[in-house]
Parts: C-alpha cells; sequence; structure tokens
C-alpha cells in the first residue's frame, strides 16, 4: 500500500454539525466470527469497510463461509458450531488485526487441522502468549513451540476440555477467545473475570441464544459457556463506534465555540471510559436519545467547547478506554493542571507502544511529561501553540496515533506533519472526509520508496 502523510496546516475554525462514524469494529468481527458459527443467514447492517473487517470476511471466506453484501447489508451464510471447511497448511492472514487473529485462534482451537496464522509487520509483533496459555488448556497446540508471536501454526483439538480461567489482564480479547473456544467445547468452561473489560462478545452470545451466562458478583464477574449449544442466525444493528467518535469528541473539547453532535454512538458502559474520564475533567458532554439496540445502549453525544481540568484517572476506567488513551492524553495536555494516570501496561501492547509514543510526541511539541514504568503525569498547558516550524509526527504505521496526530494539528495549529496515516483505515476509513467537512484544512503528501 502508498504510504502518505498528512499534513494539517492550520487550527480549525468553530464548528457546528451532526455527524456520524463509522461502525463498532469489535462488534462487527464479531458478528462475522459468531454468524459462521450460527445455524441460518445472519444479517448485519452498520458494518464498516475498515481493513480490519475486510481482513475479517476475507479470513471466513476461507474457511468455507459464505458472506455477500447487498444494499448495504451483509449476509452471513452460517452451518453451525464445528462447521468451518480446516484443512492442513491452510493459512489465514489476518493483517493488522489483533482481534482477529486472537478470536480466530480461540475458534480454531476445537478443529483439528495444522493452521498458520499470519499478520502484517505490527501484528507479527504481538504478543499471543496471551492466547496460547489458555488455548494449551483446551487441547490445542501451537508450532514452533516456544515461539509468543505471529506467524504461528495452531492445531486445533478433536477433544477439547473445558477448562477454569482468571483473567486478570482485563483484555476484551483474552475472554473473548476462551469464550469462542468454549463454544465447541463439551461441558462447562467458566472464566473468573477479575478485571472487567468490554463485553460485546457476552452480550451478542446471550442475544443469539448460545449457552453463555454472566453473573456478577462483588469483586469479579463469572461467566459460563456451556459448549456445544447450537443456535439459530440473527438480525444485527450495528452502532457507531465509540472509539471512532472519540477523536471529534476531544477536538470539539479543545476547539474554541464548537458544538458536535454524533449519532448513533454505541454506549455500552464498558466502552465509555472516556466520557466518564472527560466529564471527571469539566467537559460538557451530554447524552441523549438513549436505546437498547440488540442489548447494546446507543444513543446520540453532544459536546461543547469546554475548558478541561486535569485528573487523576482512577485505574479501574483504564480497560474502559483502552483504546481512547492517546487522545485523552491530548485532552490532558491542553488541561489546566497535572494529571495522572496508572496501570497503563496495556497500551505498550497495541498496535504501537501507545504509552511511550504519546509520551514522545507531547514532548516534542512542548508539553512536559513524567513517565514512569507504566504511568505517566502530563503538566497541561491550556495556552501551548506551536512554533512556526514544522513537527513530524511518527506514528509507527498505528491507525491511532495518526488520528490523534491530525486532532493535534487542528487544535494547537502550526504545521504538523503526520507520517504514515494510510493505517487509519484500519479502523475508520471515513475520518478524513468527516474531519474536512468540519472545515479541517488538511493534504496529503505521498511518501515516496516506500
Ligand atoms: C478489543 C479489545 C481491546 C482493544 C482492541 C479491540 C476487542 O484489546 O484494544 O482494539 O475487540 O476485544 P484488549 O482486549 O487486548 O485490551
Amino acid at each position: 500500500m502508498k504510504s502518505f502523510s498528512i499534513v494539517v496546516k492550520k487550527k480549525i475554525k468553530d464548528f457546528k454539525k451532526t455527524i456520524t462514524v463509522d461502525g463498532c469494529k469489535s462488534t462487527s468481527i464479531r458478528y462475522f466470527a459468531t454468524a459462521a458459527q450460527a445455524y441460518g443467514t445472519s444479517t448485519a447492517k452498520g458494518i464498516p469497510s475498515s481493513d480490519d473487517v475486510l481482513a475479517t470476511i476475507r479470513a471466513f471466506k476461507k474457511l468455507g463461509v459464505k458472506i455477500i453484501k447487498k444494499k448495504k447489508i451483509y449476509y452471513c451464510y452460517g452451518n453451525g458450531l464445528g462447521s468451518l471447511q480446516t484443512k492442513n497448511n491452510l493459512s489465514i492472514n489476518c493483517s493488522n488485526s489483533g482481534t482477529l487473529a486472537r478470536l480466530l485462534m480461540g475458534i480454531l482451537s476445537t478443529y483439528p487441522h495444522k493452521i498458520k496464522i499470519i499478520g502484517d509487520h505490527t501484528l507479527n509483533k504481538r504478543d499471543m502468549k496471551r492466547v496460547i496459555k489458555p488455548l494449551e488448556k483446551f487441547g490445542a497446540t501451537f508450532e514452533p513451540k516456544n515461539k509468543k508471536n505471529l506467524p504461528l501454526f495452531i492445531t486445533g483439538s478433536e477433544m477439547p476440555m473445558p477448562i477454569n480461567h482468571v483473567e486478570s489482564i482485563g483484555s476484551g480479547q483474552v475472554k473473548g477467545l476462551i469464550t469462542y473456544a468454549a463454544l465447541d467445547t463439551p461441558g462447562l468452561t467458566q472464566i473468573i473475570e477479575k478485571k472487567p473489560s468490554r463485553n460485546h462478545q457476552e452480550i451478542l452470545l446471550k442475544f443469539v441464544g448460545a449457552g453463555v451466562k454472566v453473573k456478577k458478583f462483588k469483586n469479579y464477574n463469572l461467566i459460563s459457556i456451556k459448549g456445544q449449544k447450537d443456535f439459530k442466525a440473527f438480525d444485527l444493528s450495528i452502532p457507531g463506534d465509540i472509539s471512532s467518535a472519540a477523536f471529534f469528541i476531544c477536538l470539539t473539547l479543545l476547539s474554541k465555540n464548537s458544538t458536535i453532535k454524533i449519532k448513533n454512538v454505541g454506549l455500552n458502559s464498558t466502552r465509555t471510559g472516556i466520557i466518564t474520564i472527560l466529564k471527571k475533567m469539566n467537559a460538557q458532554i451530554k447524552i441523549t436519545n438513549i436505546k437498547t439496540i440488540c442489548g447494546e445502549k446507543v444513543g446520540n453525544i453532544i459536546v461543547k467547547s469546554s475548558n478541561l481540568k486535569s485528573t487523576n484517572c482512577p485505574a479501574s476506567l483504564i480497560p474502559f478506554a483502552i483504546d481512547e488513551m492517546p487522545i485523552i492524553f491530548l485532552c490532558a495536555a491542553k488541561a489546566k493542571g497535572v494529571s495522572s494516570f496508572v496501570e497503563l501496561g496495556e497500551l505498550e501492547k497495541k498496535e504501537s507502544r501507545r504509552l511511550s509514543l504519546m509520551n514522545k510526541i507531547l514532548n516534542q511539541i512542548g508539553i512536559r511529561t513524567l513517565l514512569k514504568d507504566d504511568s505517566i503525569k502530563i503538566y497541561g498547558n491550556p495556552k501551548l501553540t506551536l512554533k512556526n516550524k514544522p513537527y513530524k509526527i511518527k506514528t509507527m504505521y498505528d491507525h491511532r496515533l495518526c488520528m490523534c496526530g491530525v486532532v493535534l494539528g487542528l487544535i494547537f495549529g502550526g504545521k504538523v506533519i503526520v507520517e504514515d496515516c494510510h493505517s487509519i483505515t484500519t479502523s475508520f476509513p471515513s475520518f478524513l472526509k468527516i474531519m474536512n467537512s468540519l472545515g479541517a484544512v488538511t493534504k496529503y503528501e505521498i511518501k515516496k520508496n516506500h
């Protein structure tokens, strides 16, 4: 793919707009992964054309699932649990998607064929120990032995065994891959969820009638999965992704005299950590028109420009805002006072080392920070404007850092060159189009010899 930079030439002028953002990536990937194992034809509207979702469609097609798109609706023809067409040495490319790779390995752990899972240069660097450990307990094997990253060969078990797992990372992907492995494993698998994370998969599997139950206790959730319970096809409506809305929420808060209404956004409480954190920082955010659609809370988000103040962010909120932390750091950079964020170790394991890189970016534009192990203090400066020189923002091909870089330029002014922005299509292909509709002045610069 051709790599390009986005050049932001000046601050954005005030705007008052209503927008919608692309559909939720997490739920879309799980739509295909679940519908492929249901009986009959499932439908979904609101699926984004993001690269991660397109990679998911390709992966399930390769596993023999018929998927078609007609008038913006995706039809997925499932044949029940255990019906994927696997064979030895089949190779599946998960591109940039950690969610796809991990959830798919969960599903394949009950198929007795040796399948190669590969990713792009970023995904190939990410940790798969968190996948291998629980799936080995189900009976799956991985090769090469002791390798902890992709490419990997997974051979599922012919006679998988149910497991008990304590989830203490706070990872929706780990919880999700175990849940998928358990769907076609006879017996009862139990996950003790000590550190809660996003729960789209539990909601979806309950919605479709799979054998999943969640019981809430004082210090943990108990997720029980009764294996080999078939479920029927279903119709899903996917709301806007709050992780994509986040860039427009923060842009509006940090701009002057502006208002935005973002319609039909998913407001699942395990994803709205960003709203809780920003409200503690004095953000003017209102939620209207709340509904429940397919078991998920959905509504409109209305945001007004605000004078933000610093925060001491509780660690328990981090998993509920895990993908939004970079843009929240940018808000802290423009807030009055010193903000502090702790227990951020998981940020270093994303598409890039997001904590270290954001720290560098903030320092580069003149914001003082104190980075220590997995925590950061950000010394906000509401008056900061950039000098009259070009600022090159290195993103390491991380889509969320690219979008953060663009917002940074639009807020602080100056000439900001955000590198390797082709990765934005990983999650949010409409990002620039929407940004430009608000009046952002940007231009592309194609990088040569990539
Ligand atoms: C995701 C979970 C999160 C998130 C990722 C998508 C999911 O990762 O960062 O973008 O869909 O389950 P972890 O579960 O590893 O925290």
